[in-house]
């Protein structure tokens, strides 16, 4: 139910008839949007997202601090078209201090020296996909790379069986980007968590019968408060790092490849000069931020100026905020050596991305791998493009050509 919104209490409340899980067709438009509705105002009112109220964060000093303030903005649902309760996805959707007994479990696992040593797989692995089409003058880069190559690792780190990383991406796909109109009772993506949950249940069984070296026999062997965990907290910790590591990755992959294939001047300052590629990849995670998570606001309050009450949601669009003018000059363009670079596209504050080093290493990988075989190449214009907004955004389908 909509409440009347007090005009009075920020100097403008636009209201936006808003729903961010559909498909909007195509790139530019999701951070175009974002950008006029910055423009309008602070504070974005919404009504259509899901059951409660929603209030967009546009700027990127409002995004910044309720990502911080824990107190005020619980993580206890962070998809804001979801009942609160529906799922707890973890650590994400747990409040300190549960939260942070959860969160150590996951950190050795992905601390700068462990993420080097998988530098080498990483590196090898990128570079058996991009020799399967490289001859091939054309691919779709979302299906053909983006996706398969965050699947990969995440299988080996795991240790599931790398030859179903097609079927995890297929379902990941449809659980995630199935679009209501398609399908709507649910039932394929019902089918496609539970092909999940049986892949990820069916390695727990394995691993309690036999331990090895990998993430989830380590949480199998973890204690939170001197007990171990259960079997549904330890699938919704796969399963959060399982949707935390493939569609992010992928997602920013595509949104990266869309940039580089229609800005041919900053492609060939990739490939003239691949040592920029750590900086290009800081800006163009700030340019085409995609996450935007959702908080439920935890008591009566005026929020800077906002009207809030306990129970709304709040959506924090990291593509919003990461392109605020009063946070970064010329904010809506690439500069892809830019200096200082402070965006929050892994987020901030206790929930601050757990994977950001191994998602950097993927990122900068991809692009150094990618350019040194195929430096030149465009969209396919005779192919559609498809691309998914939502909690997280990227393209589904991005073919791309080049000459052989
Ligand atoms: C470019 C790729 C990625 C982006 C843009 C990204 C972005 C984010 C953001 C914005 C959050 C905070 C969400 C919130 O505050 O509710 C987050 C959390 C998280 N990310 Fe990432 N992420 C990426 C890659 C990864 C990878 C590769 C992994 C691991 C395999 C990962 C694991 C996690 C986990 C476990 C959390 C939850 C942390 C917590 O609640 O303490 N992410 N990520």
């Amino acid at each position: 139910m909509t409440r009347p919104v007090a005009r009075q209490a920020v100097d403008r409340i636009v209201e936006w008839d808003f729903d961010h899980s559909t498909d909007e067709g195509l790139l530019e438009r999701m951070w175009h949007r974002w950008d006029e509705l910055r423009d309008q105002s602070r504070f974005i009112k919404t009504t259509v997202a899901g059951p409660d109220d929603v209030w967009v964060m546009t700027r990127f000093e409002d995004v910044h601090a309720a990502l911080r303030d824990h107190e005020l903005f619980s993580n206890v649902s962070v998809t804001v078209e979801n009942e609160v309760g529906a799922h707890r996805f973890i650590p994400e959707e747990l409040d300190p201090p549960e939260h942070g007994k959860y969160r150590q479990l996951l950190t050795p696992w992905f601390a700068p020296a462990a993420v080097d040593a998988m530098e080498a797989r990483v590196r090898s692995w990128c570079v058996e996909l991009i020799e399967r089409f490289a001859a091939d003058g054309r691919c779709d880069v979302a299906t053909d790379f983006a996706r398969l190559f965050p699947t990969t690792i995440f299988m080996e780190m795991m240790g599931l069986p790398v030859e179903r990383s097609a079927e995890m991406v297929r379902w990941a796909e449809t659980m995630m980007h199935t679009r209501a109109a398609d399908d709507p009772d649910g039932t394929l993506r019902q089918e496609a968590v539970a092909g999940v949950m049986e892949i990820l249940g069916g390695l727990l069984a394995e691993r309690r019968a036999e331990p090895r070296d990998d993430l989830i026999s380590a949480l199998i062997a973890a204690e939170i408060d001197g007990q171990p965990m259960d079997e549904l907290d330890l699938l919704q910790m796969s399963i959060l790092l399982y949707m935390a590591g493939l569609d992010t990755v992928a997602g920013e992959l595509s949104a990266f490849f869309h940039h580089l294939a229609t800005h041919p001047a900053d492609r060939r300052r990739i490939v003239a000069d691949p040592a920029v590629i750590p900086v290009a990849v800081e800006e163009l995670l700030r340019a085409y931020s995609i996450v935007s998570t959702g908080r439920v606001v935890t008591r009566d309050v005026d929020w800077r100026g906002c009207p809030m009450r306990a129970g709304d949601r709040v959506l924090l669009p990291t593509g919003a905020a990461n392109r605020d003018p009063l946070a970064f000059p010329d904010a809506t363009e690439v500069a892809i050596d830019r200096a200082r670079n402070r965006h929050v596209a892994f987020g901030a504050g206790p929930h601050r991305c757990a994977g950001s080093n191994l998602a950097r290493m993927e990122l900068a990988i991809a692009l150094e791998e990618w350019h040194a075989r195929i430096p030149d190449y465009r969209l396919d214009t005779a192919e559609p493009l498809r691309f998914h907004s939502g909690g997280v955004a990227g393209f589904s389908r991005l073919p791309l050509v080049w000459e052989t």
